[in-house]
């Protein structure tokens, strides 16, 4: 396969999709869109996420210690993009947005009503990256909607609609089409060896 070199930048897709939540310290709520997101370990579960220093969603996140990651629906890609946009810093995007909040379980810091899963996090460390911080977060709960859940209690992902975002060329898809089982079809080139 030929290639072209890119250099060093950050063209890497797929990236989730995701709308932090967070508050300052009068508890009021800020909506932020993130790309840099991911659950980093299972033992103890764990979730990491790159935000600039100058993000308003970052100095709410250090003064309270807690946030919640929301999943993003592909019928939310405009909101989403626009919490991605604009700033809290000058911005209600609650308001701009029509979005609504509904209480976490364990974190004081609310978590998106129109997102199917969110995760309620802790912040645990800080890693410096520049002008970017990387916060890895301890994950407290995750609440998935009901309705993903098939009657045989299944989670069905085209329920979930992950909203997908390909970042350097700064397009928003939806999921396309299932094309394996994950930790099994791989085991066909295993040629008999399990
Ligand atoms: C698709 C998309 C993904 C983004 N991902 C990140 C990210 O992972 N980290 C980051 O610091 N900014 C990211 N941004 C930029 C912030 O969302 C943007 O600067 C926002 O205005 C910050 O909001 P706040 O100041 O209210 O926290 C992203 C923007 C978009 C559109």
């Amino acid at each position: 396969m030929q290639k072209r070199q890119l250099g060093p930048c950050v063209t890497y897709f797929p990236q989730p999709t995701s709308i932090i939540t967070s508050t300052d310290i009068s508890g009021t709520a800020n909506l932020m869109t993130a790309s840099w997101v991911g659950i980093v370990s299972k033992t103890p579960p764990t979730m990491a996420v790159s935000l600039n220093k100058g993000r308003k969603t970052y100095k709410n996140i250090t003064q309270s210690g807690e946030f919640v990651v929301n999943m993003v629906p592909a019928s939310l890609a405009v909101e989403a993009d626009y919490c991605g946009i604009r700033s809290g810093h000058r911005d209600d995007k609650l308001e701009e947005t029509g979005l609504s909040l509904e209480p976490a379980e364990i974190v004081k810091v609310p978590m998106l009503v129109e997102s199917p899963l969110n995760v309620e996090c802790r912040l645990s460390q800080e890693i410096d990256l520049g002008d970017y911080r990387l916060l890895i977060a301890e994950v407290l709960q995750i609440h998935a909607a009901e309705s993903a859940y098939t009657l045989d209690e299944k989670i069905d992902v085209r329920r979930f609609d992950p909203l997908v975002y390909l970042g350097g060329v700064r397009e928003y898809w939806d999921l396309g089409n299932k094309r394996a089982d994950a930790y099994s079809d791989g085991k066909r080139l295993i040629g008999g060896k399990e």
